[in-house]
């Protein structure tokens, strides 16, 4: 998608060096940043300069390949790899796509093991990139539905960021948004500011301003009232694990949105490709819950006078504060899983039905 009116990618490799853009300067700063060590990869992915479930996975394949640069040897190999995996927890995308790239390592002799990572790695990323078109021309049905039957703007509202910035291109949930805008039909988009870290402000209104869809940034708690007086249309979000029964894990306040949704008969989409499915696990207590520092609810970035980007304490100096990242959202508050194979129900056998 575009920035400044210039077509990017979250990710690409060049001359042996992995780019990314620093999605931590966002939307004050444009910073195009190089990966050049596996360790790089990893600290990247945990300061959350690239985030966003697909695009974790697609920085951790990379980092192998960063890797076997740096050192090929079947120990670090593995070391990275572990690495790599643990370096957040939540998102399944990750461990996903380090197993894929293990997987097609295995066996491979030391002159071959570059080249074969990143042909593997450059196939997961192009792999997401036509897995996100697809969710959209999917997706892009509903609203399309929704959009005739109302002849007017379609109100989609949002949580966090699930645009083109969390995976390659093009965005899960906002996938479809940015294929119904291309084909004309009037959207406007509820963007949840999403705190602490303000994905939905920082990122997804930031990437739909710079595609000229009509948004509004709303405070977190704004979407009930907004439901409950017919403001909106329907929800997409999107999701860093699902279970096979349907259950989704996504940022924390989803599962508010799809409460408040349900009361209002309001549908509530989640969009996803199939490498976000947790075919394993079966409870959803079992999902681990990454809880990061309590400094990102205490301070926050903002641009001052001088319009230097500044980081400033906004709770009393003495008080303690709680930072759950992610929340899941039993099946039953779920209208529909958007796929790169189809729209299915929230269960085991929606979930079948397109990819058993
Ligand atoms: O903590 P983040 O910013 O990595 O969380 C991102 C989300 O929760 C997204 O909704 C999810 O990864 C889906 S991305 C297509």
């Amino acid at each position: 998608m575009h920035i400044n009116g210039k077509g990017y990618r979250t990710i690409w490799f060049e001359n042996n060096i992995v780019k990314i853009i620093d999605q931590t300067k966002l939307p004050h700063q444009f910073i195009i940043k190089d990966l050049k060590t596996v360790k790089d990869a990893i600290n990247a992915i945990k300061v959350m300069e690239v985030r966003g479930a697909p695009l974790i996975g697609a920085t951790a394949a990379y980092g192998l390949v960063l890797s076997i640069i740096e050192k090929n040897d079947q120990l670090f190999l593995k070391k990275s790899s572990e690495e790599l995996i643990n370096s957040r927890p939540t998102a399944i995308n990750l461990k996903w796509a380090v197993d894929r790239m293990m997987s097609k390592l295995k066996g491979i002799n030391s002159n071959d093991i570059l080249s074969t990572a990143i042909e593997e790695a450059k196939a997961i990323v192009e792999e997401d990139v036509g897995f996100c078109k697809s969710i959209g021309l999917n997706g892009l049905k509903i609203i399309e539905e929704i959009s005739n039957k109302k002849k007017d703007t379609v109100n989609i509202l949002t949580h966090c960021n699930a645009g083109w910035l969390a995976t390659i291109d093009w965005g899960t949930a906002t996938s479809p948004i940015y294929h119904a805008h291309q084909k004309g039909i009037k959207v406007h988009v509820w963007v949840d500011e999403t705190r602490p870290r303000n994905q939905g402000a920082n990122l997804t209104s930031y990437e739909l301003n710079e595609e000229g869809i009509p948004n509004t940034i709303i405070a977190d708690n704004t979407g009930g009232i907004l439901m409950q007086r017919g403001q909106v249309d329907m929800c997409i979000v999107g999701t860093d694990r699902t279970l096979a029964n349907g259950d989704v894990c996504n940022k924390i306040g989803t599962y508010l949105k799809a409460l408040a949704a349900k009361d209002n008969d309001v549908p509530f989409y989640v969009a996803l490709p199939s490498s976000t499915i947790d075919w394993n696990i079966k409870n959803a207590k079992d999902i681990p819950i990454e809880e990061r520092n309590s400094e990102e609810l205490s301070h926050i970035d903002g641009v001052n006078k001088k319009g230097e980007v500044e980081k400033v304490l906004i709770y009393p100096k003495k008080s303690k504060a709680m930072n759950l990242a992610f929340d899941i959202t039993p099946a039953k508050y779920v209208t529909g899983l958007i796929t790169e194979k189809g729209v299915c129900n929230a269960s085991k056998e929606g979930l079948e039905k397109l990819f058993k």
